[in-house]
């Protein structure tokens, strides 16, 4: 049962907003009642309000071991998006959540975990990548997969020259269009499979990004020896109440809000290459 108060907006100090590229940027919001904020999963979601012009989900993108401050990476894509990005330090923002079902970070102890980032989907997957790095040990060989429209438009730059030097810690990026100087990667995500060193009995995939990205990068794993239990994805709709109660985000038969955004592949393969489900 959602309690009553999950849909009254708690009013959150807007500490700090960092650009992170041209259209995305990174905010540190501090709510007024912290304790309904204590904990949050990684890969769950909020609902930011931003007064007067609309209410949007955005997944937290801090580390989950950082209490009292909620970290958000909005890429500027509409009016709401927007507003949220242009808000200035101390201003205030409604904050309601953390909503749905995280990565399976319990399950994946053990396993090699494979990352699959596309564009701002590489901000859902942070606290995940967060929790494995401080809990080294739990976790096998980790890889990250990162794709991105332009070398400017690669997120948390200094953070994957980071995580690269973690043990056993493998980042790649690419990018659709290099330009004539671009010395990386170019192509899609899903080129730099080849470059991978896979052991699929052992290993557990999360992914998230555009939809299409999301089916190529299923294809392929499960090509590569992957079950569809051991593939995770975050998926997107449209959301108004972020409990359930709604409809607004429905997937086939589940509701994104309360069942997702993470998914076991497994339960939703037949949804997802049919499209406007
Ligand atoms: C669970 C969940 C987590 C999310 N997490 C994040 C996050 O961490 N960071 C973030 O920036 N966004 C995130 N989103 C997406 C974000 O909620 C939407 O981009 C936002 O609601 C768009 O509102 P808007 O009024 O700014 O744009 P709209 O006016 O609704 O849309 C403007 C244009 O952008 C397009 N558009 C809308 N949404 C997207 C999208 N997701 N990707 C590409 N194009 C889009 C529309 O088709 C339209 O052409 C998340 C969505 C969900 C459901
Ligand atoms: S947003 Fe209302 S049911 Fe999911």
């Amino acid at each position: 049962m959602t309690a009553p108060d999950s849909f009254l907006p708690v009013p959150a100090l807007v500490r700090s907003v960092t650009r992170e590229t041209q259209d995305t940027f990174t905010l540190e919001v501090c709510p007024e009642h912290q304790s309904s904020f204590d904990a949050f999963e990684p890969g769950q979601f909020s609902m930011l309000y931003v007064f007067g012009v609309a209410e949007l989900p955005i997944s937290i993108s801090g580390d989950p071991a950082k209490r009292n401050t909620l970290t958000y990476t909005v890429r500027g894509v509409g009016q709401a998006t927007n507003a949220l990005v242009n808000s200035g330090r101390n201003d205030w923002i409604g904050v309601r959540g953390p909503f749905g079902r995280g990565w399976p970070m319990k399950q994946a102890e053990g396993k090699d975990v494979l990352v699959v980032a596309g564009g701002i989907g590489l901000a859902p997957l942070r606290p995940a990548i967060y929790h494995m790095l401080a809990h080294r040990e739990l976790y096998g060989r980790i890889t990250v997969l990162y794709g991105a429209r332009s070398p400017r438009d690669l997120l948390f730059r200094k953070e994957l020259q980071r995580w690269r030097k973690s043990p056993q810690t493998q980042v790649l990026t690419t990018v659709d269009y290099g330009g004539v100087s671009y010395r990386g990667h170019v192509g899609v995500v899903t080129t730099l499979f080849r470059r991978l060193r896979l052991d699929p009995a052992k290993t557990v995939a999360l992914a998230c990004g555009p939809e299409i990205m999301l089916r190529y990068v299923t294809m392929d794993l499960e090509a590569r020896g992957l079950t569809q239990d051991d593939i995770y994805i975050s998926m997107e709709r449209n959301m108004k109440c972020g409990t359930g109660l709604c409809g607004h985000c429905q997937f086939a038969s589940a509701f994104v809000c309360k069942d997702g955004p993470v998914f076991p592949f497994r339960s939703v393969a037949q949804w997802i290459h049919k499209y406007e489900v």
